[in-house]
């Protein structure tokens, strides 16, 4: 595991966005990235964003695998991982919405689904390069603390950490809904490569736990100690613990 620390939160997004699009670069137009949702990787975004807007970067014929999603929000609801991260990725990174996937919160068949996802990354080829945020809980997507480390694709319930983190996407903390969809642990570990970033203070003690701490189910982050290719880019505040 290679840890990055930065003078200040920009940077974090400026170096990780630098490292995502050199994997793009080298594997080519069929990259295929794994895209986190929260706001640590909004600046990531927005560099690679610039990139691509100035005709550095191009992502047209990326495919894009989101690694969770809400179970039961309607269709189309502002907060649903769907609409985020059609506004923070899909349309900013000019990516093809036909090659942007998320887990279906609203599948009538649950299992069916997750197993559909799975085949889906499979068949994309795997996850080049998979961008990754952290809670305050060490959870890395949804898997939140006791989740097995050899996961797949499941649903889950959020623990009440994470709804009230959450709550503030809401209109009242009773909206955030209580279950998800998540890529597993070892969903994410298939990945080539990883890149987690983590800016302030409120997320010092999950670093510490996913750099230096023991690889346990209840720091669900700390699976990436065992990865071969992850980065983790962070500020000196979300550092300030190692
Ligand atoms: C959310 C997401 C995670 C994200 C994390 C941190 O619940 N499911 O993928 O990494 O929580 O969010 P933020 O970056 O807003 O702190």
């Amino acid at each position: 595991m290679e840890v990055v620390i930065c003078p200040s939160a920009a940077v974090v997004g400026e170096l990780a966005a630098a490292k995502v699009a050199r994997v793009c670069r080298d594997v080519g137009p069929s990259v295929v990235l794994g895209v986190a949702t929260g706001s640590s990787p909004l600046s990531l975004y927005e560099h690679l964003a610039a990139a691509v807007a100035a005709g550095d970067l191009d992502l047209s014929a990326a495919s894009a695998f989101a690694l969770d999603e809400y179970v039961g929000l309607p269709p189309g609801h502002p907060e649903s991982y769907a609409s985020v991260i059609a506004r923070t990725v899909t349309e900013p990174l000019r990516l093809d919405p036909s090659r942007v996937r998320l887990p279906d919160g609203n599948a009538a068949d649950v299992p069916a689904a997750c197993a559909d996802y799975e085949r889906a990354i499979a068949a994309a080829g795997g996850v080049d390069v998979q961008i990754l945020g952290v809670g305050a809980n060490g959870h890395i997507g949804f898997n939140e603390p006791g989740s097995s480390l050899s996961s797949r694709t499941r649903i889950k319930t959020l623990a009440e950490r994470t709804r009230a983190d959450n709550a503030r996407f809401f209109d009242s903390p009773e909206q955030v809904p209580t279950h998800c969809l998540t890529q597993g642990l070892g969903t994410i570990m298939a990945a080539r490569e990883v890149v987690l970033v983590a800016q302030g203070a409120s997320k010092a003690d999950a670093i510490a736990a996913v750099v230096e701490g023991p690889v346990t189910a209840s720091c669900p982050g700390s699976v990436l100690q065992f990865h071969e290719k992850a980065t983790v880019i962070v500020d000196e505040q979300a550092a300030a613990k190692l």
